[in-house]
Formats: structure tokens, sequence, C-alpha cells
């Protein structure tokens, strides 16, 4: 699919696997860099979206043979306030020459037809900024966590996910 400047494919990392170290460096240092921490807290979890079949799962979006961004999907996102809600789609990333090219808004929407096609209806993310980016996509705000300075959850509901959206999806997944 042409997206932009940039032709993109989403595959699964367990597919892509020569790119796990690249997806927990982008991840270790965008959310998990800090004294005392190294990359291993990214990668011991991550090594289970190498196993698993369908979840969790981790994509990755592809330029020919080049990784340009990921994404997760994860029973749990760490917010204990809401431990009922299940699943979420976590650690969108990408890498910054790849931006304001569409990859993002791939990557989510392949995200959310893999979770609609393994059964679930809804799904969460947590938006400390990037709550317009969501909008856009269909998101709505769930709760707000923490006050003014807090987090905000938000979900989309899979039934939404238009059919258009969904075989373009399928095209990439
Ligand atoms: C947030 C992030 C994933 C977005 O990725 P991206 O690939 O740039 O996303 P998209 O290109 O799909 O959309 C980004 C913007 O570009 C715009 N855009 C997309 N394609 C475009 C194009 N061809 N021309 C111009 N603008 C375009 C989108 O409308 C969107 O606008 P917005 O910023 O007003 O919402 C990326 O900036 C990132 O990795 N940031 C660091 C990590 C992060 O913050 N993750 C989100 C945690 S909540």
């Amino acid at each position: 699919m042409q997206v932009g400047l940039t032709m993109i494919s989403i595959k699964h990392l367990r597919d892509v696997p020569q790119h796990f170290d690249t997806v927990a460096d982008w991840i270790y240092h965008q959310w998990w860099e800090k004294p005392g921490n190294t990359v291993d807290v990214v990668k011991q979890p991550l090594r289970e979206h190498l196993h698993a079949k369908d979840f969790p799962a981790a994509f990755v979006a592809m330029d020919g043979n080049t990784p340009a961004g990921s994404v997760l999907l994860l029973a749990d996102d760490g917010i204990t306030e809401l431990p009922d809600l299940t699943p979420w789609l976590a650690a969108l990333y990408v890498a910054p020459q790849y931006r304001m090219q569409g990859v993002g808004k791939q990557l989510v929407q392949a995200l959310e037809h893999h979770a609609q096609c393994i059964g679930y209806t809804q799904l969460y993310l947590v938006a400390t900024d990037r709550v317009s980016f969501y909008l856009d996509l269909g998101w709505r705000i769930h709760t707000k966590l923490g006050g003014n300075m807090g987090i905000t959850i938000m979900r989309k509901n899979l039934s939404a996910v238009s059919a258009k959206s969904q075989s373009a999806a399928s095209e990439q997944v």
C-alpha cells in the first residue's frame, strides 16, 4: 500500500524476528530508559510476542527490508485503577524519518483488525498526549486518570472498524 512517500507493509514481529532488537530499542529509549534500567526490561516481555500465535501480538511496519515502526497488543498496560479493561494497544512508535506519512495510522488499523479477528469487541490505550491523533482514527475518550496532568484512557469500539479499513489492514498483515 502506498501512503505518503513510503510503501509500507505491516508484519507480525514473529515473521521478521531479525528486527526484534530494533523494536526493543525503540520501546526502551522512548519509554523505559532510566538509571538502573537496561533494554532487558523490554526484551524479556517482548520475547513472549515472538512465540505467541495471536496474543499478545507485535506488529512491525516494514519499508522493504527496513523496519519503520511498531505497535503491541497486550492483555494489560499496567493501569491498576482499571484492572478489568483488556486488551490494550501499546507502545506505538514510528521512527522519526518515517513520521507524518501515515505509518502510525496503518499500524493502529492493522492492530485493530487483528484484535477484531481474534474476537475482541473493544480495545483500549493510554494516551499521555496525541489524543487528537487517536480521535481522528475513531477512538473515543473512555476516562481520564490523575487530574489535569494525568493520562487519558481511550477506547475503540471494534464493531465500528469499517469494512474498508478491515480489507486494507488484511492486505497488510
Ligand atoms: C505518534 C506517532 C506514532 C505518530 O506516527 P506517524 O507515523 O507520524 O503517524 P501518522 O503519519 O499516521 O499521523 C501523524 C500525523 O501526520 C498526518 N499525516 C499522515 N499522513 C500524512 C501525509 N501524507 N502528509 C501530511 N500529513 C500526514 C496525520 O494526519 C497526523 O496528523 P496529527 O499529528 O494532526 O494527528 C509518532 O509520532 C511517534 O512514534 N511518536 C513517538 C512515540 C509516541 O508518542 N507514541 C504514541 C504514544 S500515545
